[in-house]
């Protein structure tokens, strides 16, 4: 069974606990958390603070997505601050195995992202380190973007690498209804969903329709 982490990118912050008892309520397995720094994406959002006051509203899961550079200096707020998976982007990370055991120290889950141009190959040597592997649909910064369907393969070629591997596929940007089958006819373990979740209608059916 898929599950959705909704991200509260697309949520209505000025009403932020009543959006994540909503999310809940509606059935989802995971909160996505989109940090990004305006240097590694061009963007700017949540900090550690942002994420303590989330974890004080559920007691779901919470999916820490860091598009930040130089993640290390941050595994210790977003721990803390009651991450319960932490995903940097290889594309941040000059010793990964590192940061990947960071975070393990830290009683996280660890993620590594990679983003549409780069190549699951890059992971060979960490993927028995990993609990999850999160392959980027979209260029990362915004949601509403058009998912890129060449990521389909990537998702299949992870399928393959994994073996008896434990970690899990999470897919991230432009999921709908339409592409969420796509992915996980390609392998998806989790999609990520933004737009299609908070924009029109009830969470409930929007989740129950990307199930
Ligand atoms: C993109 C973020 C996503 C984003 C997805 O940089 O990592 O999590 O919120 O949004 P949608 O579902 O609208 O593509
Ligand atoms: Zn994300």
């Amino acid at each position: 069974m898929v599950q959705i982490a909704p991200s509260i990118l697309s949520a209505d912050f000025s009403k932020l606990r009543e959006e994540i008892i909503a999310l809940e309520h509606a059935g989802a397995d995971l909160i996505h958390i989109d940090v990004m720094d305006g240097h590694f994406v061009p963007n700017l959002t949540f900090g550690p603070q942002i994420v303590k006051s989330v974890r004080e509203c559920t007691k779901l899961p919470l999916d820490v997505h860091l598009m930040v550079d130089n993640p290390d200096d941050m595994l210790e707020w977003f721990a803390y601050a009651g991450a319960d998976i932490i995903t940097v982007h290889t594309e941040t990370c000059a010793h990964l195995d590192k940061t990947i055991e960071q975070i393990h120290s830290l009683g996280a889950k660890a993620g590594v992202s990679l983003n549409p141009a780069t190549s699951e190959k890059v992971l060979e040597y960490v993927l028995n380190k990993l609990d999850l592997v999160l392959v980027m649909s979209v260029n990362p910064g915004f949601g509403g973007q058009a998912f890129q369907s060449e990521q389909l393969k990537k998702i299949n070629m992870l399928k393959e690498m994994r073996k008896a591997l434990p970690y899990l596929i999470e897919v991230d940007g432009g999921i709908n209804p339409m592409t969420a089958s796509e992915c996980t006819a390609a392998g998806a373990d989790i999609l990520v969903a933004g737009t299609s979740v908070f924009s029109g209608g009830d969470y409930k059916n929007n989740i129950q329709a990307l199930r």
